[in-house]
């Protein structure tokens, strides 16, 4: 099964109600990309917003943490609402698997996630630990950017270890310049939760990008 998770950072923040209805409509997964201006050279939104989308959203919360110290903000955005929380191997480093076990006592769905310039292998001893994987397609930071080619390879090298370990139902998500033209290419690398802000937000009908990328 494909899971399309719009994310919210390419949303229309003025009339966020209509955007959230959207995707309890179409989508599967709302992404929200929790930005700390030290992580990643940007800030995005906090609090405040996921816990007012979680009062309208009727699909499942995806928080991607692009902060440094994730263990300190986690289970406030459980709290927050949140169904699944991802964090990057590079803010966590060794503690990587302490954060994934703190997720998950919290009742959450652990992911971890790696930028295009980590080498895959990194993450390979917490495969047996995480409930989700998401690989970076570009580097985190911002959306609208350009989809980085080799991730497929790298996409393929998660879905062969997770198959390695006896695990292949773990769910390898992808996030960065995903659209139309390259979800079939993800989806057949291994893929199965598509991020997709610009792509869906910025397209002339909403529904029927996230149509075409679920059937590509
Ligand atoms: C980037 C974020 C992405 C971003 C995706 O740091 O993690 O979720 O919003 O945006 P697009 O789909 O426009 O590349
Ligand atoms: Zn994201």
């Amino acid at each position: 099964m494909i899971q399309i998770a719009p994310s919210l950072l390419s949303a229309d923040f003025l009339h966020l109600e209509k955007d959230v209805e959207m995707v309890n409509q179409y989508a599967d997964l709302f992404h929200l990309d929790i930005m700390d201006g030290t992580f990643v050279p940007n800030i995005s939104f906090g609090f405040p917003v996921v816990e007012a989308i979680a009062k309208k959203a009727t699909k499942p919360l995806d928080v991607h943490l692009m902060i440094v110290n994730p263990q300190k903000y986690v289970e406030r955005f459980a709290k927050a609402g949140a169904a699944f929380i991802s964090f990057h191997y590079e803010a966590a480093l060794e503690q990587s698997a302490a954060v994934i076990e703190q997720i998950q006592a919290l009742g959450v769905k652990a992911g971890i996630v790696i930028n295009p310039d980590c080498p895959v292998e990194k993450i390979f001893p917490y495969l047996p630990k995480v409930d989700f994987v998401l690989i970076m397609s570009v580097f985190a930071g911002f959306g609208g950017q350009k989809f980085i080619p080799e991730s497929l390879d790298r996409i393929r090298s998660v879905k062969k270890e997770l198959a390695r370990i006896g695990r292949p139902e773990v769910p390898i998500e992808v996030d960065g310049g995903v659209g139309v033209g390259n979800a079939s290419a993800v989806i057949e690398a291994g893929a199965t939760m598509l991020v997709a802000g610009s792509a869906v937000f910025k397209a002339p009908s909403p529904q029927e990008a996230i149509e075409a990328m679920r059937n590509a």
